[in-house]
């Protein structure tokens, strides 16, 4: 694996596609255990998690599964702006159901706690959320994700559904900001 430029910025390989595909198998084991026998909706916040929600659905084969899609902005280039953008709503009805949140990356939560916020208004059975990528360091408001891939520390990343301002979404693998010298 090479080293990648985007904006003038170098990035260095981070996480390898089998590592990924890894910790995806074993989130899907875990979220199959937890809600066999009923019919949960995947919640796919759109963008960045799509790759990642693609392979999870897949893998968690379960029988009675739903997906459904939703759109968020909160990131300008490598930073939050602190205000999450709503640019694609809700369309099913998920009063008494289950619905299992889908996210590429917990960074400062907003994102997360202000969806979650809005989920419960509609008086869903239970809300859960699962993120490939989490930040602990960064959490500024709300919970953890029930389901987390990979702890990483505050450092931006790219490839596999993450983006720097939309590019770099299609890497296979992802990447980290290489540090000056
Ligand atoms: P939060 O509201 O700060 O938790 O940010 C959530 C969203 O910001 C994520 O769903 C991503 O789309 C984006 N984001 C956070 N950290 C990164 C990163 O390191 N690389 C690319 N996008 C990121
Ligand atoms: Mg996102």
């Amino acid at each position: 694996m090479e080293e990648v430029t985007y904006q003038g910025m170098t990035f260095e390989p981070y996480i390898k596609r089998e590592e990924i595909a890894k910790q995806v198998e074993r989130l899907a084991q875990e979220i199959k255990r937890d809600y066999d026998g009923t019919n949960p909706l995947f919640l796919c916040v759109l963008n960045g998690a799509f790759i990642f929600a693609a392979d999870l659905f897949r893998a968690c084969d379960l029988h009675d599964a739903e997906i459904t899609f939703i759109r968020f902005k909160s990131y300008q280039g490598m930073a939050s702006t602190g205000e999450v953008k709503e640019i694609m709503g809700l369309s099913e009805d998920i009063t008494d159901r289950h619905v299992i949140i889908v996210e590429d990356i917990i960074d400062s939560g907003i994102t997360a706690a202000q969806l979650r916020k809005e989920l419960e208004k509609h008086n869903p059975k239970s809300v859960k959320m699962v993120s490939l990528l989490f930040k602990p360091d960064a959490l500024k408001m709300g919970q953890a994700p029930e389901y987390v891939g990979f702890e990483i520390p505050s450092k931006f990343i790219l490839g596999y559904g993450l983006d720097l301002d939309g590019l770099a979404r299609n890497l296979p693998d992802i990447y980290v900001l290489k540090e000056q010298k």
